[in-house]
């Protein structure tokens, strides 16, 4: 297949585009390089257009994963959100239309806000901040759009990513990314108070896993992707004690955010039925492999 890869600097985007390539597929990349890293692309040897999603790259596509977003969940300036999340994916769509293309995109379980956990896809949608909104008006305009186009659509509620590739996104990181780090420069990791906060964190390999198969699917749908499962900061901190041979205790700190996510985790019952996702991948192995890589 001929496909094109928005966000393709970026973390997920990066991987995603460097796993099809290896499988054979036709991959162009486009990226406006706002938060994405170049690096990510040095081993990539397909097409790269920098671009802000305003011009299609020349050609007709098969199909698109949809990874470029703004990643900056503290953005407030809710018309730099709003145009550069909504308004681009519209503008995408609009190639897909005329390609005929299917699409495979990336929503957010931020869109669920603090609802309790498990996180179902019925449930009533909740976002505290305007990239989750942004993420929720996304998944709005992809059910108008199938049922104008009648094409394939899934988007994608991503849960906590993590894996190599992600060093660029600073403080955005995955939390096991953020206080790997911490620890590694000798300091003792520090967590807001206290550290029993749980997030469904889910190895990048499982997540292309579930774009992978969304290739596959029919019809329009909106899919929890996640491990299925949720670890506490304070387990996180203890699997890295013990895989990087250290025996760093948390400091608790106060948490400064008037929002914040208490408990994620994903039902991922909906994605196993409708794509045959199945995660591979647990927090133990995820850190070791991780650890081992040396992108940690
Ligand atoms: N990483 C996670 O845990 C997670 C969780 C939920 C959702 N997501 C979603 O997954 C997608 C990928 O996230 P990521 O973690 O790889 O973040 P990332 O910041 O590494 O990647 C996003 C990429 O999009 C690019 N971009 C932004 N706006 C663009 C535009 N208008 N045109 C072209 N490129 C543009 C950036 O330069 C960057 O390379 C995003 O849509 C994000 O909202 C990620």
């Amino acid at each position: 297949m001929r496909i094109l890869v928005t966000g393709g600097a970026g973390f997920i985007g990066s991987n995603l585009a460097k796993y099809l390539a290896a499988h054979g597929h036709k991959v162009v990349v486009l990226d406006d390089f706002s938060s994405g890293d170049f690096k990510n692309l040095v081993k990539f040897t397909g097409e790269v257009y920098t671009d802000r999603c305003e011009n299609p790259p020349a050609g007709r596509f098969d199909a698109i994963f949809h990874e470029a977003s703004i990643t900056d969940t503290t953005v407030t300036d809710q018309w730099k959100m709003m145009q550069n999340n909504l308004e681009r994916f519209r503008t995408i769509l609009s190639w897909a239309m005329v390609w005929k293309a299917r699409v495979v995109w990336a929503s957010s379980a931020a869109t669920y806000g603090n609802r309790p956990a498990p996180m179902r896809e019925s449930d009533e949608p909740s976002p505290l901040n305007v990239y989750g909104y942004s993420k929720l008006a996304m998944e709005r305009l992809a059910a108008k759009w199938h049922g104008d186009s009648h094409l394939p659509i899934i988007g994608l509620r991503y849960f906590n990513v993590y894996g190599p590739g992600e060093a660029h996104k600073g403080k955005f990181a995955s939390m096991i990314y953020q206080l790997a780090q911490q620890m590694k420069a000798g300091k003792r990791p520090r967590i807001f108070h206290d550290g029993n906060q749980r997030r469904d964190f889910v190895w990048i390999d499982d997540v292309i896993q579930a774009n992978v198969k969304s290739l596959e699917a029919e019809g329009c749908h909106i899919l929890n992707v996640g491990s299925g499962v949720s670890e506490s900061f304070n387990a996180i901190i203890a699997e890295l004690n013990r895989v990087m041979h250290t025996n760093l205790q948390p400091e608790y700190i106060d948490n400064p955010y008037s929002f914040f996510q208490n408990h994620t985790e994903a039902d991922i019952a909906a994605a196993r039925t409708i794509l045959g996702y199945s995660p591979n991948v647990g927090l133990v192995e995820g850190v070791r492999n991780y650890y081992g890589s040396g992108a940690m």
